[in-house]
């Protein structure tokens, strides 16, 4: 085994930069330079403490975050030039408010407004983990910009979003708000969510700035404790955290966020290998970073700075533009240049940084381009943007059970046995982190239930505070007099989410028990899961009818919901993360490295004496109400450039009705320089197939598919003997021997 191309990272980025940096098309040319000349005679007229001002982030109203959440005076710092952005402030009028004080500063520079959209702004769109379930990157990308476009309708230019952190741990919160375990996917994802969120340009009507977070790692925390330490290798990172933030870095997100975590040993607020080498300098970000809530105070209990001027030295001096919340660079910055602690240099460009996006943002043409009533009164809570949340809804919902083709219903089903808290309240199906979504108007299944004019015959069956089944009897009453039994159980939403984290994601024990006695009643029991994260609940795996994971969907959940019991929408969604059949197996995944004993139910392999290592249900699997059978795999030559070869695998619909298939390719590096996993995702199609309709599907391979960071960060793509596999989960593949030579 040979390696025949070696890119070094920074060579790569010397000759391919325009190519690999995407920029915005409004700061390209002529407009750059315009932008350019604009902010540097911008930049001469500022004092020193106008230059620290654009750095200091404060908060409105709004919900905070975080211990030691310190406020400042309203609006007489934005007037004295103080403040560059705010987050949390929410509606036109006091956006106007702010931004009417800025006017009055000296220099009149606007302020950006920051807010945490998301999944949807006032219409709740799916969970980000939701969607990702789609595997439909034009629908992921158009959700992202129907938050957009609302959220810029009433003021805001800014979100904090996307979360592109890979994570491998079910038990962390906030598996909710990413795309889930896999790095390329994660990737392809992370991209679409940035296009979703600021289109071609961003001073459009319906594009704001993303913010990628948390940079970097946030998703490896150790234990799967939110803000907890991360610990992991260079090469390890690089091959299974890094791919997605690096994307939505290429895709030219405007803004990234730092991570309240430490990455080997430096918190990322002050990790300047982050924030310097490997962002601004390796991958040509040319906006600005901004820490997450209080994250620079942080630092004094990470032990890692002595004060608050220490702080935010460190910061600075690493890479951090814009400090969110705490005031430690409105304090000390200004002193600490006059004190030579900090260069003025390091100063001006965090300043230049976020200039430039202002600029960008078209604000200082107009400052008040995001406050417009009437804009907003014509583009807020559309029907074709709650259309689209009824589709995306439909799409990210998981078939992972359906016995005797209990689904779907069919249309003679008149009469439902309703059962379970969370078919029946709004404020659940919105999920965490839809602050600013409109809870009435969110439609349940219990609504949606009642509009299709079936009967719906309701008991709570379960009581979330006190863990008990009630009026079990009430509800064996409605399932007897009912043609089938849905039972929605899970989490309530605000079980996942940030700070979220659990150390036993097992569905509660009282809840299976539920599903047990309503099968006592003969009726088919479908069972809805409701959650944020992968759950355990194996009493109920192998007796419910069918089981739908239906996450949190938004706030036409219900809607969806009954449109995929009944059919009228055919189940397409995968699982973005392995769901673990015991909770001790955690952290699960599929791309786990090849071990000199590989598991195996043999002893003395990679395995547990006490129970299997097989997941309750891979990445990648999910069912539809038809099946899809694989033949006809084979690879094929390459065009020589850049193509290395092609595989191609035929897809047939065997079943009786149309529906759609998420075709998947792994790749395994059957030997390399470094130790590598049993297979990675490496491509993905999603089609639509007629009852009885077959299909080729080919996949080209590339070094996109072949290669890897090695230890030093370097992609790599080696020679030698590679297995594709293509199939419908990350377990059901068929394979084919592929050498690149
Ligand atoms: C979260 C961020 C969020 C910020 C602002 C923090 O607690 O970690 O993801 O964007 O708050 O609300």
């Amino acid at each position: 085994m040979k390696k025949i191309r070696v890119h070094r990272l920074c060579l790569l980025f010397l000759l391919l930069g325009t190519t690999l940096r995407v920029v915005p098309a409004e700061a390209s040319g002529k407009q750059t330079r315009d932008r350019d000349r604009f902010v540097a005679k911008l930049m001469q007229r500022m004092t020193l403490e106008e230059k620290v001002g654009q750095l200091c982030q404060c908060a409105g109203g709004g919900d905070l975050t975080g211990p030691n959440n310190e406020r400042i005076p309203r609006t007489e710092p934005v007037v004295k030039g103080e403040i560059g952005s705010m987050l949390n402030i929410l509606g036109l009028d006091s956006v106007r408010k702010y931004q009417q004080a800025a006017m009055q500063s000296r220099l009149q520079i606007p302020l950006i407004f920051g807010l945490d959209v998301i999944h949807g702004y006032r219409i709740g769109f799916p969970l980000p983990l939701a969607e990702a379930a789609s595997f439909d990157l034009k629908m992921i990308e158009e959700s992202a910009r129907w938050a957009a476009t609302e959220a810029a309708a009433e003021g805001c230019n800014w979100t904090f979003a996307p979360m592109v952190d890979v994570s491998w741990d079910a038990r962390w919160g906030r598996v909710m708000e990413g795309a889930g375990e896999d790095p390329y996917y994660g990737a392809r994802v992370a991209a679409a969510r940035v296009h979703g969120f600021q289109g071609e340009d961003l001073a459009a009507e319906n594009t704001i700035m993303a913010c990628v977070k948390h940079f970097a790692g946030y998703g490896a925390p150790i234990a799967g404790k939110d803000y907890n330490s991360v610990d992991m290798s260079l090469g390890h990172f690089a091959n299974f955290y890094m791919p997605p933030y690096k994307a939505a870095v290429e895709a030219g997100a405007a803004t990234v966020m730092t991570a309240f975590n430490d990455l080997n040993n430096i918190p990322c607020t002050a990790n300047e290998f982050l924030l310097r080498r490997l962002l601004k300098e390796r991958w040509g970000f040319d906006g600005f970073v901004v820490s997450d809530m209080n994250a620079v105070s942080e630092m004094l209990a990470h032990r890692y700075a002595a004060d608050g001027a220490d702080a935010a030295a460190k910061a600075l001096n690493a890479g951090l533009d814009m400090e969110m919340v705490t005031l430690n660079y409105h304090t000390h910055l200004s002193d600490l240049i006059r004190k030579g602690v900090v260069k003025e240099a390091v100063l001006d460009e965090a300043v230049r940084r976020i200039l430039n996006k202002k600029y960008e943002l078209g604000l200082f043409a107009d400052p008040y381009r995001y406050c417009n009533e009437a804009r907003a009164a014509a583009t807020l809570r559309s029907a074709a943007m709650r259309d689209a949340a009824r589709r995306m809804a439909e799409r990210s919902m998981v078939l992972l059970e359906n016995h005797n083709a209990a689904l779907p219903l069919s249309p003679q089903v008149r009469r439902v046995a309703l059962i379970g808290q969370l078919a029946k309240t709004q404020s659940d199906m919105l999920g965490s982190w839809s602050l600013w979504s409109d809870h009435e108007g969110v439609v349940t299944l219990y609504d949606a239930l009642l509009k299709r004019g079936v009967e719906v015959n309701y008991s709570p069956g379960y009581d979330f505070d006190k863990n008990v089944i009630i009026d079990l009897e009430g509800a064996m009453a409605q399932a007897a007099k009912s043609d089938v039994v849905v039972v929605a159980l899970g989490e309530r939403s605000l079980e996942s989410g940030e700070r979220c984290s659990k150390a036993d994601i097992t569905i509660a024990a009282e809840q299976q028990k539920l599903v047990e006695e309503l099968r006592k009643s003969g009726k088919p029991v479908i069972v809805l899961l409701m959650c944020g994260r992968p759950v355990i609940f194996n009493q109920v795996r192998h007796s419910a009818s069918a089981i739908l994971c239906t996450w949190w969907l938004g706030c036409e959940a219900g809607t969806a919901l009954c449109n995929v019991l009944w059919g009228d929408y055919n189940p397409s969604a995968k699982l973005p993360m392995t769901f673990p059949a015991q909770i001790g197996q955690v952290p699960l995944y599929y791309q786990f490295k090849s071990t000199g004993r590989p598991q195996s139910p043999e002893g003395w392999t990679t395995s547990y004496i006490d129970t299997s290592y097989e997941p309750a249900y891979p990445f990648g699997y999910g069912l539809s109400y038809t099946r899809f059978a694989y033949s006809e795999l084979a690879v094929s030559e390459g065009d020589g450039e850049g193509v290395h070869a092609r595989v191609a695998v035929t897809v047939t619909n065997t079943g009786t009705r149309a529906g759609e298939e998420v075709v998947q390719l792994y790749v395994r590096d059957e030997v390399a320089s470094i130790t590598r996993p049993v297979k990675e995702l490496r491509g993905f199609e999603k089609i639509n197939l007629q009852a009885g309709e077959s299909r080729r599907v080919s996949f080209d391979i590339t070094d996109a598919q072949l290669g890897f960071y090695d230890n030093a960060l370097n992609y790599v793509v080696e020679k030698g003997d590679f297995t594709l596999l293509v199939g419908t989960s990350s377990r059901d593949l068929q394979q084919v021997a592929f050498r690149l030579k």
